[in-house]
């Protein structure tokens, strides 16, 4: 069994991606070529935003919005501690300083709630990532952000696809930034992202960065990075696109078919808390279990991969613990020692779903 079977989703769109790629070979325009334009038009339609920027990652994202708001040395940006280091990292790139809020204890998602009491003197943005699919509580960080005149970046890198409120992801905030690795719920064949924004001032800043700062042909007006995304990138997400609405129901109904089918395992093992007014398209699907090591043992015996997204808060890691002597988010910490993600991608079949549970069963020696 796959943890994300992206085999299985080859052999289904083998012909719209082998052509799409031979289009590419074929016109040989491999940067900037006529894909980057049409992908980049098909998901601004597809989030609702203005102004949708490829890029060369989901990290590259994150840095190119951080410096089109001016981030700089000496700056605050408050951002969840409980999510993929490169949200951090991107800020301490910059020299700035990520001020870490601790998450919801159900959804794992920045709390709300704890971000004015954080806010500073220095704090210039608020990152909130949308972890394992689901976005975070944007209207509330966004009240708080108009109040307090701050710019808002959704790091919506695992939850392309997923809505909050009707709307999408990507299109939540001031900027959104996603990444299409390839086991993300929108995945290319290798490194690439974009960016998202409604604000033309913004997007043209961030056009320019993309491209090292470039506004005109070797007329470099600002300070940018090598950020663009291949064309044969382009491509292959331009034919994933052609079934990605139902790979996002798809995630959506599997996801709740693992609540239901883990439901009567509770407490031991507890699935993350989904919103009523937004979905998740789960880029993971993760549970909470103080027996992780004896499931994700069994589980391993028995073929099934697992994952720990992710084992510490990022204050935690040892390449950022020096600066955050100290801190404790308590909710954050727990999560870390507590969730484990579980085999998902749109191809996953019901009849997998079952063994797995089954497997977790069997390791908590809980009869079926
Ligand atoms: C929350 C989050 N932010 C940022 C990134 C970085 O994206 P990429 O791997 O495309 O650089 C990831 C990807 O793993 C992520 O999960």
């Amino acid at each position: 069994m796959e943890f994300t079977d992206l085999k299985r989703q080859y052999a289904i769109l083998r012909e719209p991606i082998d052509a799409r790629i031979r289009r590419v070979l074929e016109h040989g325009k491999f940067i900037m070529g006529p894909e980057v334009r049409e992908m980049e038009e098909r998901l601004q339609i597809y989030t609702g935003a203005a102004h949708c920027i490829s890029v060369a990652s989901g990290t590259e994202a994150l840095l190119i919005a951080l410096m089109a708001i001016g981030i700089k040395p000496g700056d605050e940006v408050i951002t969840s501690p409980f999510t993929f280091v490169a949200t951090g990292e991107m800020i301490v790139l910059l020299g700035a300083k990520p001020v870490f809020v601790d998450v919801e204890d159900g959804t794992a998602n920045i709390d709300a709630a704890r971000i004015e009491a954080a806010i500073t003197a220095h704090t210039k943005a608020i990152m909130p990532v949308s972890l394992y699919g689901q976005p975070a509580d944007m209207d509330a960080i966004n009240a708080i952000a108009a109040r307090r005149g701050l710019p808002v970046i959704e790091d919506a890198a695992q939850s392309f696809g997923a809505t909050y409120k009707g709307r999408r992801s990507c299109n939540l905030s001031t900027i959104g930034c996603t990444s299409f690795f390839p086991s993300k719920p929108l995945g290319c064949y290798g490194d690439g992202g974009a960016i998202f924004t409604n604000d033309d001032i913004l997007a043209g800043s961030m056009r320019e960065i993309r491209v090292h700062g470039q506004s005109g042909r070797y007329n470099h007006t600002r300070v940018g990075v090598g950020g663009r995304m291949d064309t044969l990138q382009c491509a292959i997400v331009l034919a994933k696109l052609e079934r990605f609405e139902w790979e996002v129901e798809r995630r959506i109904a599997l996801g709740r078919r693992y609540d239901s089918l883990l439901a009567s395992l509770a407490p031991r093992v507890r699935s993350l808390m989904i919103g009523s007014d937004r979905t998740s398209v789960h880029g993971q699907y993760t549970i909470r279990t103080a027996e992780r090591a004896r499931i994700q043992e069994a589980l391993r015996e028995k073929g099934i991969p697992t994952a720990v997204h992710y084992p510490l808060p990022i204050y935690k890691q040892p390449g950022y613990a020096a600066a955050y002597a100290g801190l404790s988010c308590p909710s954050a910490e727990k999560l870390a020692r507590e969730v484990l993600s579980l085999p998902m991608s749109a191809d996953l079949t019901e009849a997998e779903q079952d063994v797995i549970v089954a497997a977790i069963r069997e390791a908590l020696r809980v009869a079926a």
